[in-house]
Formats: structure tokens, sequence, C-alpha cells
């Protein structure tokens, strides 16, 4: 569905995110057919560049980043010929009364803070000061939102000073990926699992984002943030979210995120010995952390794995396993939703444990499956087997529906309609950050230092044990 007609300016335009995804994305909903004809992306950073130089910067970041549609030259061109550039000084005057001056009247005004947190107030500031502030303005902002409770506290009180909540979009691309979306779906949509969604029938819920890659080309970065910061405040406490949350009332936005933010107010202080960290070491050819990050006496995490809890009505007793990691086995990020076993099999004890399983596989191969037992086919007795009842959205929907949108391309045309569901609002970071930062503090007063593991492996075996001291294990990673 074509969007009305926007400006977007892209602060940091010729920075890493804007080449690498902002840029790509916005490209491929053109080539969707998505845009009006007179949108305007205006990249805007300090590098003195004009448009053209821009444009062969984006039309190199397209080859890399977007191949398949760059091959398409009449859509490439179409695409660049709406670019333009102007050099603007974040904390300076430059380039401001151009870039004013470039703005269309009486449409959606979207400003992407691709840059430094420290800079959002300068450039808010100057947003307001220059007449570009008007109810249609929108201001996009990218994790980090900030590195602990204090600092995400002056960041939204920065904002806010200039703009209303409803026009602030704080971008966790998690909850752009098509399957978080349909995890409400799925959870909303049907009558069969809401009523078995607690603690009476959940043994326990694993949420598992595992990466290959490691922290090349962002050391400095990574090195002061770890695996708590940059995965677990965010992406992963926003899925915590999605699969504990009560059902909002309607699919809007404060609805959605009143609920999510209760959840993240039940979860209970988390107890030291129910955390693992990891930093992986050199294996199978690979650097180990240390001397990636230049760092010999490092002691950032590149793995953390918790056991949560929700003091909740609904979740009372069920724990929340979750972990992640970079340089692991395989890239996976999946939510294995652990039912009880029935409470007596008629079968006997050799037919073991049945318990169904349902996995939410957010990629690769987005989809859900249900594990359910049946009779081993031919089998003399009632031999017992776990089969999965698959729910591939590429198979089931057919091959039109096999390419589903990049988070970026969801997440920034939301930005264009002024939808806000899929965007944290300054509350629900802020809780967050509240019961990360205490995690933190303690390794901190400890001086723990994290269980090392080797590269392309699992993580390290404390994570195992966190898991069978409970009488439990992780479903595989691959
Ligand atoms: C980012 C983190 O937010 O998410 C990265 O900063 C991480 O460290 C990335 O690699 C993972 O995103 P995805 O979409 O590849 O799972």
């Amino acid at each position: 569905i074509p969007v009305d007609p926007f400006d977007l300016v892209i602060f940091g335009g010729t920075g890493d995110l804007a080449r690498r995804k902002i840029l790509p994305a916005l490209f491929r909903r053109f080539c969707a057919g998505q845009w009006p004809s007179d949108v305007q992306i205006v990249g805007a950073a300090r590098r003195t560049l004009d448009d053209t130089g821009f444009r062969s910067l984006v039309s190199d970041a397209l080859k890399e980043h977007a191949p398949k549609h760059a091959r398409d030259r009449v859509a490439v061109e179409g695409f660049l010929s709406r670019l333009r550039y102007v050099p603007v000084e974040a904390e300076g005057p430059q380039g401001w009364e151009e870039l004013a001056g470039l703005l269309g009247q009486n449409r959606v005004r979207a400003f992407y803070f691709s840059v430094a947190p420290r800079l959002f107030g300068p450039l808010a500031e100057r947003i307001e000061a220059f007449g570009m502030a008007t109810e249609k303005t929108r201001i996009v902002v990218e994790k980090p939102f900030g590195h602990d409770l204090d600092s995400a506290r002056s960041l939204n009180a920065t904002l806010a000073a200039h703009f209303d909540e409803n026009q602030i979009y704080r971008i966790d691309h998690y909850l752009g990926k098509e399957t978080v979306q349909n995890l409400m779906a799925v959870r909303f949509g049907n009558m069969l699992f809401e009523p078995l969604w607690n603690s009476q029938y959940v043994d326990h819920i694993q949420i598992t984002v595992a990466e290959t890659v490691g922290v090349d080309g962002r050391e400095s970065y990574y090195d002061r943030a770890g695996a708590m910061r940059d995965m677990m405040q965010n992406h992963l406490m926003q899925l915590l979210c999605l699969i504990a949350m009560e059902p909002p009332a309607k699919f809007d936005p404060d609805a959605v995120r009143d609920e999510k933010l209760k959840v993240i107010r039940a979860l209970d202080p988390v107890l030291p010995h129910h955390i693992v960290r990891g930093q992986f070491v050199a294996a199978e050819g690979l650097p180990g952390y240390r001397e990636v990050v230049g760092n010999p006496r490092s002691t950032t995490e590149s793995y953390v794995a918790l056991r949560a809890h929700i003091s909740n009505w609904r979740w009372a007793g069920t724990p929340f396993y979750l972990r992640t990691g970079k340089r692991l086995v395989a890239r996976s990020s999946v939510i294995n939703v652990m039912f009880k076993d029935a409470p007596h099999s008629i079968f006997g004890e050799d037919a073991g444990r049945h318990a169904n399983v349902l996995s939410i596989r957010l990629q690769p191969n987005e989809g859900i499956t249900l594990k359910v037992t049946i009779k081993e086919p031919g089998q003399g007795g009632m031999r017992l087997v776990d089969v999965p009842l698959d729910m591939s959205f590429a198979e089931a929907l057919g091959p039109e529906n096999q390419v589903s949108p990049d988070a970026y391309e969801r997440l920034i045309m939301d930005v264009v309609r002024g939808n806000q569901t899929l965007f944290m609002r300054g509350d629900e970071v802020e809780a967050a950050w509240a019961w990360t930062d205490p995690i933190i503090a303690g390794w901190q007063s400890r001086g723990d230092v994290p269980k090392p593991y080797d590269c392309g492996s699992t993580g390290p075996g404390d994570a195992e044990l966190l898991m069978k001291r409970d009488g439990r294990r992780w479903q595989g990673i691959k």
C-alpha cells in the first residue's frame, strides 16, 4: 500500500548503518512501489559531499547490500534521483538553513538520528530552532538508547524537551522481524494457544539468539557494552515481553506497549547464580575475543545466559531461560515454549517424556513449529514419536510470500505511516535498564570474569549446568 509523500533526513547519512541497512531498506521499498513519486531522502553528515558524491556512495552501498534489486539499473537511477545531500554540523550552525529550505510543507518529515547519542540533544535543538519541527515531524533513534538507567533517562528528557512521545520512534529492529509480529498473530488470533499460555501448562520458556558473527569492526563499542547491554536489555527483553504479555485490548501502540511494560516491571531481580557470562576464545581458526578487541584483560561478556522470573498471576513459577552469544555454532534465533508433560501417561513408563514444544523461529527459516506426539506408524504396540506440525510461512503461503520485508523496511515505513506499535516507548526502555543495571553492577562489584567458550561451540558449559540443575536442557541451537 503506497504511503503519503514524505521527506526523510538521515543524520549520519554516510555512516555504516545508513549504508548497510537504512538506504538499502528504503531502496527495496522503492522497488516494491510503496513510494509516491515525490519522496525525498536527504543525507546529512559532517562530510563535505555534494548530491552526486552522495549518490555514488549510495549506489555502491546498494550493490553491496541490496545486490538483487541493484541489478535493475532503471530502479537504481530512479532511487538515486530522489537523494539529496547537505553537509551539516551537528553542534554548529553550518548546513541547517539549507536543510530547512529543502523540506516540503505539510508532509511527514522524519529525522533519522543514526549518530552517537550525545548528538541527540544538539540535533533536536537545531531541528526546532530552524523551524523544522511541525506536527508531522518524527524522530527516529537507534539503539544503544543509553548505557544504563541514568543515561537513558537523560536521553528521554533531552528528546522530550523538543518533541512529544508520539513523535519519537525508538527502533529495536527485532520488533520489525516478520515472525515477531506473527508471534502476536498466533497468540491472539487463535483460540488454541492462549488458554494454555500460563504457568499451569507451560513448564518453561527458552529464548535463544545465537550468532556466528563476532564483534569485528565494532570493537570499541562492544567492549564497553557486552552482550547484556547489546542484546539482552533490548532484543531479548522485547521477545520476552511479547511472549509473556497479557492480551492487549487492541493492536494499538499504547495498548501493546502498556502490556509490555507490565511484564518488564514484573521481572524479579536475577540472582547471581542464575546468570552465566561467557567470552569466546580462539578455536576453528578464529581469534579469541580479547585478541579481537585488542584488550588482553577484557572482562566483557560476548555471551550471557540467565534464568528470569516474572512475578505475576500468569507466570509465577515458570522460569524463562534467555541466552545470546557471538561466535556460536550457528545463527539461530528461536523461542521455545516448553509445555508440561501430560499429567499421567496411559502408555506406561516406557513411553517416555513427550511434552509439546511450540518453536517460534525468527531466523533463519522463519516459521512456527508445534511438536506433537503421535503413535509411531507401523510398530506393534503403542510406541510414541514426536513429529512437527509445521507452519513454515513460505510453504504455506506460496512463493509470492517467500520474501518478507526486512525489519528495517517495515519499521521505516511504519515511521512514515505514524504507527508506533513496533517501537519502544521511553518508559519501556527505562524499565529494561532498571532490570539490567543491578545485574551489571553485581558483576562489577564481584569482579566477575566471564567463562571461556570456544568459537564455533554452543557457549560455556556452565550455561548447560544452569539448566541441568533445574532438571532441564536447552533445545539444540542448530
Ligand atoms: C544488533 C547488535 O542490535 O543486533 C549486534 O548490536 C547484533 O551485535 C545484531 O549482531 C543482530 O541482529 P540480527 O538481525 O542479525 O539478528
